[in-house]
């Protein structure tokens, strides 16, 4: 069975189609990365009118690397939250308007269960349940324990910042531009062993967490406010440590109080290597991440999460309508 994933929840214009949930038939990813970088941030407006433009195209890319018509596709999946409400409008539109006339099933795709369902995607070995998912995003960072297909109960989340809200926050302190994860992630390469030890949260939820205070210590100590300024490299490698030692540290026991069999490690910040290697040396059992490219938004993951949707009967009404500011568990 052949789904088309439509994903158009934030900045990127994605679209794939993928056989049976776990084989990538194509992917193709606009990213409106450069647009935004002139703003310091995702302008909502401009997105949407982006996504409006790149649709169709991205749509016939994605059908031509497939090798594929419409007339192949059997079902339809698409994001329709979390996220910016007018770029959320755009693909589920464009996906009510493709079921419509081709009389395809349609699935509405939680964007945060579509992170997660990437750990599918042309894997040798499926993660095993009950699993444990740290979903990092630019906006959510949750701790989730996932005890079959679609069975979600979340044990924590952050209080303020997500941690890739944090990086984006943090690249801008340090004059990167945006997005940030990636520049920080760069410059942190380039220190030296560092002494500089920036404060972790201490929260009264167990699995919660906190960064806006570990931004706002990177801003005193950028204006030089409290002393010598250190380099940024070190300030980059210190905030970057902080981060990754906070996600990992909450997840492994999360793992260890729910005796899971998998961690799952999803989203955007999943990408950063430095997190990738932290969370696999530390986790008490296998850890499934998919590679950098399925980590940030993409239109596979959605295809993967719908084709399980679909298994369970799951088809939404074509009246259905965006939910922005959609949880999981
Ligand atoms: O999942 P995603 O592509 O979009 C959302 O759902 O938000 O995540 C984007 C976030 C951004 O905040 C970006 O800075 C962060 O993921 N990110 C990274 C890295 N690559 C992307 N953060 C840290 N290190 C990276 N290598
Ligand atoms: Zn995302």
């Amino acid at each position: 069975m052949n789904v088309l994933g439509i994903e158009t929840s934030c900045d990127e214009t994605a679209i794939a189609v993928v056989r049976d949930g776990r084989q990538i038939l194509s992917n193709v990813v606009a990213s409106q990365v450069e647009m935004h970088a002139r703003y310091g941030g995702v302008v909502p407006e401009l997105a949407s009118r982006q996504h409006v433009e790149a649709i169709t195209l991205v749509l016939d890319e994605a059908l031509e690397r497939a090798h594929c018509r419409l007339a192949d596709i059997d079902a339809v999946a698409v994001t329709t939250g979390p996220g910016l409400a007018g770029a959320l409008l755009v693909g589920a539109n464009f996906g009510k308007a493709l079921a419509y006339v081709r009389s395809l099933p349609m699935v509405a795709v939680n964007h945060l269960e579509g992170h997660i369902y990437a750990a599918w995607l042309d894997v040798e070995r499926e993660p095993r349940f009950p699993a444990l998912c740290l979903t990092v995003s630019g906006g959510h960072s949750d701790i989730v324990l996932m005890s079959g297909h679609g069975r979600y109960h979340r044990l924590g989340q952050t209080v303020d910042d997500a941690a890739g809200e944090a990086f984006d926050k943090v690249g801008r302190l340090l004059g990167l531009g945006f997005p940030g994860g990636p520049a920080v992630e760069r410059l942190a390469a380039r220190s030296g062993a560092t002494t500089l030890r920036l404060p972790r949260a201490r929260l009264d939820g167990a699995y919660d967490f906190s960064f806006s205070g570990l931004k706002s210590k990177v801003l005193r100590l950028v204006r030089g406010e409290e002393g010598e300024q250190p380099h940024t490299d070190e300030l980059a490698a210190a905030f970057q440590e902080a981060v990754v030692d906070s996600l990992v540290t909450k997840a492994v026991r999360a793992v260890q109080d729910h005796d899971v069999r998998q961690l799952i490690l999803s989203g955007g910040v999943a990408a950063n290597s430095v997190l990738r290697e932290a969370l696999a040396d530390r986790s008490p059992v296998p850890l499934s991440v998919p590679p950098p490219l399925l980590c940030t938004d993409n239109g596979a993951m959605v295809a993967a999460c719908g084709w399980q949707r679909l298994q369970a009967g799951d088809v939404a009404a074509l009246d259905v309508d965006v939910r922005p500011g959609l949880r999981i568990g």
